[in-house]
């Protein structure tokens, strides 16, 4: 037996038993003829008092910082209590000690607050996952894990799996790609998620599906997306989008209370895709603050509805308004008392490359009812309290105006209410906000290829009143300036997306069932007959043999247990992730392959020279 107890176990109620501790020197102290040791493993860290019949062994075995010791021993109250640790009150007077296994001086320190740095970190993520921070993090990332399988069980939901090694279609991120030695000059794809067999699983009447899976994508990477990453996968036949809603915000509901004991009872907010690009900016809201924006000028999509007409802001001689596509505002809440050092600041935060402004227009609302502005010289005041009232704003703010092409300055408006609503703190990481983004576009237009792409995937179902606009037009796109005008633009999807505190943690939609509408799918992105039926003939086919209705969504599991851990990275919660130029630097993967490999694989490399 190696241990009696874990480290992190013993308590007073211990005292005087006799035990047997195993784990890692996390420190060794001396003070004249006595040692203490800070014994850590998974559990916790106990404190060894080794004396003097110790020190023999002491001297015979210099212990260094993360060796594998056992150590046998009394439990005794401790005279100098720590009430930072569970075992604070307790230490073991060691009788004796083995030297399990003797650790190189570790890279960092393995501690809460280590003195690696990422790379470092990753390097040795073996010792990084020693780390407390990062084992609660995995600790988490089981207890949802276990939540999740509890609730979907109880539900009637089975784990199926499904290929790992499958045939390549990509549709939005590219595919990894796998060769295949017994089919030379042929390849398996990594699948992107396990969309088609979720739903060939339906057609097979298994009703109530769902894997915690993972997924691969060769897409460019953030803080939020890894190359491998995990989902929640779900799918349920003989539903309506309602249905599905329910099933899974009920799921969420249950992580919160198994995972963070927080009751979210409240009903969760839902809106459609169009307000949620009218009134932030993007199509995942942070809602936990408002600040909405405000449109001056004219709408971002055209056929969606303007909240103001350009005559607020136009024909004062200030060009850069007069000029501009948009022109978009939000209320900053009571920051008119703003500095010139903190305006000249916020402009210079709008310049940065990444939201690439030219500049920042503020009107300040003063609490006397006054106001003031960075364009004053152009607008009288009343016309500057008017534009005030069209963006919200109350005595005390400090409204922020932008303005220039319209997708841009969306977008820009969009972070810069992120921004805000960080400074102002109304994000806080332990405060959360569910939100159904809903009737989401079925297309989306694809400027390079002049086509329309999906824009969940190819087997999402049109709303069922649009079906019809889908069925009577060509998709071809006559004139590309005009896109938006084609009816494709209007037509909205079976489409729903989980957002929590502005990130979409799960997204899915209604499939379409019935072969003919997936066939005019196909073909309203462009693909021929042949195209469909050699990539999704398989699919196609079921169809013919008696396909429920059914619908579906997969969560993020990764970026789920990031936010409720309060973190941005999903690598702090994966348990060896890749970094973001997507290696794994423990493995130093990816690498090249023997010579012997490529000859077996029939492959041969044609690398430039500037690869
Ligand atoms: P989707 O592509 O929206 O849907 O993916 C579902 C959820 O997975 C998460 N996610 C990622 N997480 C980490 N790294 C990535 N690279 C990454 N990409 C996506 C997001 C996202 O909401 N088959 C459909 C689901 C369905 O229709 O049922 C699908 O894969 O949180």
């Amino acid at each position: 037996m190696y241990r009696s107890h874990n480290c992190g176990e013993l308590r007073e109620s211990h005292i005087g038993s006799e035990v047997t501790l195993a784990g890692w020197v996390q420190t060794v102290r001396k003070f004249g003829a006595i040692t203490f040791v800070d014994l850590r493993d998974r559990y916790g860290i106990t404190q060894l008092l080794l004396g003097e019949s110790m020190a023999s062994f002491l001297d015979e075995n210099p212990l260094g910082r993360e060796f594998v010791i056992q150590a046998k021993g009394t439990v005794a109250s401790r005279s100098n209590k720590n009430p930072n640790i569970e075992t604070g009150d307790i230490e073991i007077i060691v009788s004796s000690c083995v030297v399990l296994n003797k650790s190189a001086v570790p890279p960092f320190t393995i501690q809460d607050d280590t003195d690696g740095g990422d790379d470092l970190r990753m390097k040795y993520r073996f010792l990084d996952l020693r780390r407390n921070a990062v084992k609660k993090n995995l600790e988490l990332r089981y207890n949802v894990n276990r939540s999740v399988r509890n609730y979907l069980h109880e539900k009637g939901f089975m784990d199926i799996e499904t290929p790992f090694l499958i045939k390549s279609t990509p549709e939005g991120a590219r595919d990894f790609v796998v060769p295949s030695r017994m089919n030379p000059g042929q390849f398996y794809a990594l699948p992107q998620s396990p969309q088609t067999f979720k739903q060939l699983l339906m057609v097979s009447g298994y009703d109530r599906y769902y894997q915690i899976v993972k997924c691969f994508r060769d897409e460019d990477l953030r803080a939020d997306r890894q190359p491998e990453f995990t989902q929640i996968d779900c799918e349920m036949a003989f539903v309506e989008q309602e249905d599905v809603l329910q099933m899974f915000e009920n799921l969420i509901r249950r992580v919160f209370k198994d995972v963070k004991n927080i009751d979210y009872t409240e009903g969760i907010e839902r809106m459609t895709w169009e307000d949620a690009m009218w009134q932030f900016g993007n199509d995942k809201p942070d809602i936990r603050f408002g600040m909405k924006i405000a449109n001056l000028k004219s709408a971002f999509l055209k056929g969606g509805k303007i909240e103001a007409t350009g005559e607020l802001i136009n024909g004062t001689g200030f060009g850069v308004f007069d000029n501009a596509e948009t022109v978009l505002a939000i209320a900053a809440p009571g920051c008119s008392e703003y500095t010139r050092k903190q305006t000249d600041e916020l402009t210079e935060w709008v310049k940065r490359p990444q939201i690439g402004m030219q500049g920042l227009v503020y009107i300040k609302c003063n609490a006397d009812g006054t106001y003031k502005s960075s364009v004053d010289k152009f607008y009288t005041e009343d016309k500057l309290k008017a534009i005030a009232d069209a963006a919200g704003a109350k005595a005390g703010d400090l409204v922020l105006i932008l303005a220039g092409k319209e997708e841009r300055t969306r977008k820009a408006t969009s972070e810069l209410r992120l921004e805000m609503g960080k400074k102002l703190d109304f994000r806080k990481d332990d405060e959360f906000k569910l939100l159904w983004v809903l009737d989401f576009p079925l297309f989306e237009y694809a400027e390079e290829e002049n086509r329309w792409v999906a824009r969940h995937h190819p087997f999402t179902s049109p709303k069922p009143d649009h079906i019809n606009i889908m069925i009577n037009n060509s998709p071809v796109i006559e004139n590309a300036d005009k896109y938006l005008e084609h009816p494709y633009a209007t037509i909205k999807a079976n489409a729903y997306d989980m957002v929590l505190n502005g990130n979409e943690i799960g997204g899915g939609s209604i499939r379409i069932y019935q072969r003919a509408l997936q066939e005019k799918m196909f073909d309203a992105l462009g693909m021929t007959t042949e195209e469909a039926l050699h990539k999704f003939g398989f699919l196609l086919g079921a169809f013919e043999y008696g396909a429920p209705p059914h619908g579906g969504l997969a969560f993020g599991f990764d970026r789920l247990c990031s936010i409720l851990g309060g973190s941005e990275s999903i690598r702090d919660f994966i348990a060896f992730p890749k970094n973001n130029a997507g290696r794994d630097v423990m493995l130093d993967a990816p690498s090249t392959i023997d010579d012997k490999q490529f000859v077996e694989l029939q492959i041969k490399l044609n690398l430039s020279d500037k690869a």
